[in-house]
């Protein structure tokens, strides 16, 4: 087993900087395309078979030090009872009841026994680690609340300011529902698991820590012991602070701040993932290796406890999978040449 990743999650040395990306498995890869042709998206999602052979896709062409669960955050939601639409266009759409107090808490092991069985088949086919995931509550409600992708989130915003007891009541109940799909993950098998809080980049840092972040402390102080825990807030640059308060091990970052000046800001006692702008795959290669240098270099600070490369974000379906390759061999080949000629 390859566990520079953990490694690097829990703050040890590690001979190279590690490597994934989110969304790696994907449109991007022609033999995802060649399977959606086939498949609904929700029916990939569902398969164990079908789940567990696209989260292989980007391990067979990529030379990445971790596996992520090929599924998608709002699958837990269905048996809250949310109907869920993957239209093939414009992102998910959801038809929540009208009192959405009346949503019920998931049972996994019931509800979503496939999410299960998938990480079942996997474990015993990597050699690498496997990273579980769920969406954070808040980014949860707001897919609950706007029931798609929003531009204000003012939906949001007034359940929060003019019905806080509402919008308790609804954190509280997602909390749980993560606590507890998180837990039987972890008890399927996968070795880390990420919190991807997509949209709470939204709120002001005084709203995000009095409406978000309690709820995450507490999932994370729930599951602490078990598994390194990733926490990735997209647009949280201007309150790392409060997002290192949330316990996780692991801070991920989008490109919207510099590696270096977010290093400093985390100070000591977390690693850090991150944090190359999707868009910068585009770049001539010459052009891309310096950047991807310049992140490997500011990740190897002796302050932080660890760097895993990443991207800001998920990976773009134009990416040419060939900037991928390029992009896992450099950062396996900067950072090891960095590092040896650190010790030596
Ligand atoms: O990272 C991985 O490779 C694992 C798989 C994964 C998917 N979605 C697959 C997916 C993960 C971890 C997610 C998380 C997810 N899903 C997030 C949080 C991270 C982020 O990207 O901010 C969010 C907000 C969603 C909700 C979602 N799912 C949206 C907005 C969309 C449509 C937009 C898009 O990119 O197509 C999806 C669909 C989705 N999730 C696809 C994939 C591969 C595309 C489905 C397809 O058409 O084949």
């Amino acid at each position: 087993m390859n566990d520079t990743f953990l490694k690097a999650c829990r703050g040890e040395k590690t001979d190279y900087t590690p490597v994934w990306l989110m969304r790696q498995a994907g449109r991007y890869l022609p033999e995802y395309q060649a399977l959606r042709e086939k498949y609904d998206f929700m029916t990939l999602c569902k398969t164990p078979e079908l789940a567990a052979e696209v989260t292989l896709q980007p391990v067979r062409r990529l030379n990445v030090d971790a596996a992520i669960l090929f599924s998608d955050i709002l699958i837990p939601l269905e048996p809250m009872g949310i109907k869920i639409e993957f239209p093939e266009k414009g992102g998910p759409v959801l038809n929540p009841p009208e009192d959405i107090t009346k949503l019920k808490k998931i049972k996994p092991k019931k509800d979503v026994s496939f999410v299960l069985e998938t990480i079942k088949i996997l474990v015993k086919e990597l050699d690498i680690p496997l990273i579980g995931f769920s969406g954070a509550p808040f980014t949860l409600l707001t897919y609950i609340v706007e029931q798609r992708s929003s531009k204000n989130f003012l939906k949001t915003k007034r359940l929060m300011y003019e019905d806080s007891e509402k919008f308790h009541r609804i954190m509280e109940l997602l909390s749980e529902t993560v606590r507890d799909y998180l837990l039987s993950q972890i008890e399927a098998g996968v070795q880390a698991v990420q919190l991807f809080d997509t949209w709470a980049g939204i709120l002001t840092p005084r709203d995000f820590k009095e409406y978000v972040l309690p709820y995450v402390k507490k999932i994370i102080t729930d599951l602490k012991g078990n598994v390194p825990v990733i926490y990735f807030v997209l647009n949280g640059g201007t309150f790392l602070e409060f997002i290192k308060e949330s316990g996780a091990d692991v801070i991920g970052v989008d490109w919207r701040i510099d590696l270096g000046t977010a290093i400093d800001r985390l100070k000591d006692g977390v690693a850090v993932q991150g944090n190359l702008d999707p868009c910068e795959l585009f770049l001539p290669e010459e052009r891309l290796f310096e950047r991807i240098t310049d992140i490997v270099r500011k990740g190897m600070r002796s302050s932080i406890k660890g760097h895993i490369f990443n991207l800001g974000h998920g990976i773009l379906p134009e990416t040419p999978v060939e900037k991928a390759r390029f992009l896992i061999d450099s950062v396996h080949e900067i950072s090891a040449r960095l590092k040896s000629a650190k010790i030596n």
